[in-house]
């Protein structure tokens, strides 16, 4: 028996990357998990076997984020989802890590493909928030995944940072709206993460990112799974309206 027995959650983007193993870690931990991606339906459904078959309760939701009625889609299906799979259609839980990068020097970046990443990483987590709210337990939690680059400069990634800012504010300002109801709402910033993607499995690349952190390396999926089941658990219940740093000390600084 975990600390989240009994609870349920959604985690938006669980088809891969570090949703899939805030997915595990919660259902390991208990919780019956609504599994979601937009298109990665393959990997959704890997996802969904995987934690079923490590002991766990967990069933798919499917919802491109991004375009229009994209909330109310995936919220009307996860309510679906928890009658169907659940003891009770409450939600103790919700996720909003589905999210995705623009990289581009600023003076490339296209006003649709900024409305695109606003979208996507901003509007999207708002909606979701906003059309859950009635179905959120007493208690419950909203952990929003952001990113170090709010805190850090890259040029290359300002469409991408600025949609995270907007999405730190929903943490900043539903904690105080939610803390009557005793939901807690806080944002887990991530460094760089190997989140699978060929990309970053480049020796020398690695060595390179993996130097930003002051551990000397890049951050596994786990490394932030582990933060996200604290928030969610009991013992996360006295902190709300927090920037979790969950850079592995890249913005420390290099040192001197
Ligand atoms: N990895 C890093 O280094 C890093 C660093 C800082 C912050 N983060 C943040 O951490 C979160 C997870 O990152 P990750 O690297 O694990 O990502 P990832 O491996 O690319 O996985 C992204 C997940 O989000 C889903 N998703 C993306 N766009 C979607 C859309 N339009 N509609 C529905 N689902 C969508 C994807 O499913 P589909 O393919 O089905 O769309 C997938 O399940 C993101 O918010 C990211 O900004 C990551």
């Amino acid at each position: 028996m975990g600390d989240l027995t009994g609870r349920t959650a959604v985690v938006t983007g669980s088809s891969r990357g570090i949703g899939r193993s805030i997915a595990h870690r919660l259902a390991a931990d208990g919780a019956l998990v609504a599994v979601h991606s937009g298109t990665d339906t393959t990997g959704l459904d890997e996802t969904v076997a995987s934690i079923r078959k490590a002991g766990g309760r967990a069933f798919p939701v499917v919802a491109q984020l991004g375009v229009p009625d994209d909330a109310a889609t995936l919220v009307s299906a996860l309510h679906a989802g928890l009658e169907q799979h659940g003891d009770r259609s409450e939600l103790d839980i919700l996720v909003n890590n589905a999210g995705v990068l623009a990289t581009m020097p600023p003076e490339m970046v296209t006003p649709a493909e900024f409305d695109r990443v606003m979208a996507i990483n901003a509007k999207a987590p708002f909606f979701i928030v906003q059309h859950a709210l009635p179905m959120l337990a007493r208690g419950g939690r909203i952990i929003n995944i952001s990113t170090g680059l709010t805190r850090f400069a890259n040029p290359q990634e300002i469409a991408h940072a600025m949609a995270k800012a907007a999405l730190e504010m929903i943490t900043l300002h539903l904690a105080r709206h939610l803390g009557p109801r005793g939901i807690t709402v806080n944002t887990v910033a991530p460094g760089v993460v190997d989140n699978g993607d060929p990309f970053l499995q480049a020796p020398e690349l690695r060595r390179m990112l993996g130097g930003l952190s002051a551990f000397d390396r890049i951050g596994e999926p786990d490394d932030i799974a582990d933060i996200v089941a604290f928030l969610a658990a009991t013992d996360g219940r006295w902190i709300t309206g927090a920037w979790i740093d969950a850079t592995g000390g890249t913005l420390l600084g290099a040192g001197i």
